[in-house]
């Protein structure tokens, strides 16, 4: 087992037949959505799962807000069945999510050429600034989960993290800071929601923290900002031109990157994340959001 630093290990050796079960299921024929219901019955047949899930879990809502796991890849796993696996996981974790109106769970983060729309981060080379995901929806997913089937072989494409509480931490430190914290606590901000995740064009309102909770996405706060000016005040736009400043520069990332078999975890509300410029246009991994579990629902 690969154990390098913010990687836990896990075992996968009892989940060899994992793979034959996969293939006796016609997986490569399945809507993205039978995924979930698969998910569920070879689940009942491999405990392992929930026992990796209740790890990454476990780190997921502890001080570091984040896990990488590797050797997925050591499965054997057919190639047509490596995201339904991958959503197999995350179901152990939270409820996955869909990411946009055609109801796919597992996102394909790739370059997509050119289109006819605005690409978001995940269509496209490049960097992507510090952001939580799916900050222009009322109730972003607590967990997201990313598996790299091939990572950028320009050395670029990094995964870069800040945890939530390393920033509330400097913004306490000075007296300015403990007054935009407070701005950016009270104040609901307009998040415009872009077009790669609905055709709506609208604005939702949120907190930027709420709770020790970030929500973050710079382009959609200013987007969102250029088309409901009048709900933000002076103070509200210096106190995120502050924020800002104090993400980009104030508090020294974690980075790592990924490579193929690796899959990292994240909190998405007490962790904000990035990527660093590439323009390896084969870089591919999948990604799938998770609602946490309602742990006030009866068994
Ligand atoms: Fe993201």
């Amino acid at each position: 087992m690969n154990i390098v630093p913010f990687v836990h290990a896990v075992s996968w050796g009892n989940l060899s037949n994992l793979a034959s079960a996969l293939r006796e299921s016609e997986i490569a024929t399945l809507p993205q959505a039978d995924y979930l219901r698969l998910g569920g019955e070879l689940a009942g047949r491999f405990p392992e799962l929930a026992e990796i899930g209740a790890h990454v879990l476990h780190q997921l809502n502890g001080p570091a807000g984040f896990c990488v796991i590797d050797d997925l890849n050591r499965l054997d796993l057919p190639p047509e069945a490596v995201a339904a696996a991958f959503v197999m996981l995350c179901h152990q974790i939270g409820t996955p999510s869909s990411h946009n109106e055609e109801h796919k769970v597992v996102w394909d983060v790739r370059d997509r050429g050119v289109g006819e729309r605005e690409r978001t981060f995940s269509e496209r080379t490049g960097e992507a600034p510090f952001h939580t995901d799916s900050a222009f929806t009322i109730r972003p997913e607590e967990y997201f989960g990313l598996y790299t089937i091939h990572a950028a072989e320009c050395g670029g494409g990094l995964s870069r993290i800040i945890p939530a509480a390393r920033l509330l931490a400097a913004m306490n430190a000075s007296a300015e800071g403990r007054r935009f914290r407070q701005v950016l606590e009270r104040n609901f901000y307009p998040f415009k929601i872009p077009p790669a995740f609905s055709s709506s064009g609208r604005v939702i309102f949120g907190k930027i923290i709420d709770n020790g909770q970030l929500r973050y996405r710079h382009d959609c706060i200013r987007q969102g900002m250029a088309e409901a000016p009048a709900r933000v005040t002076s103070e509200m736009a210096d106190a995120l031109a502050w924020f800002d400043a104090l993400v980009e520069t104030g508090v020294p990332p974690i980075e790592m990157g990924l490579a193929a078999g690796q899959a990292v975890f994240v909190n998405n509300r007490r962790v904000l994340h990035a990527r660093s410029d590439y323009q390896d246009a084969r870089r591919h991994l999948l990604r799938v959001r998770m609602h946490a579990f309602d742990v006030s629902a009866p068994n």
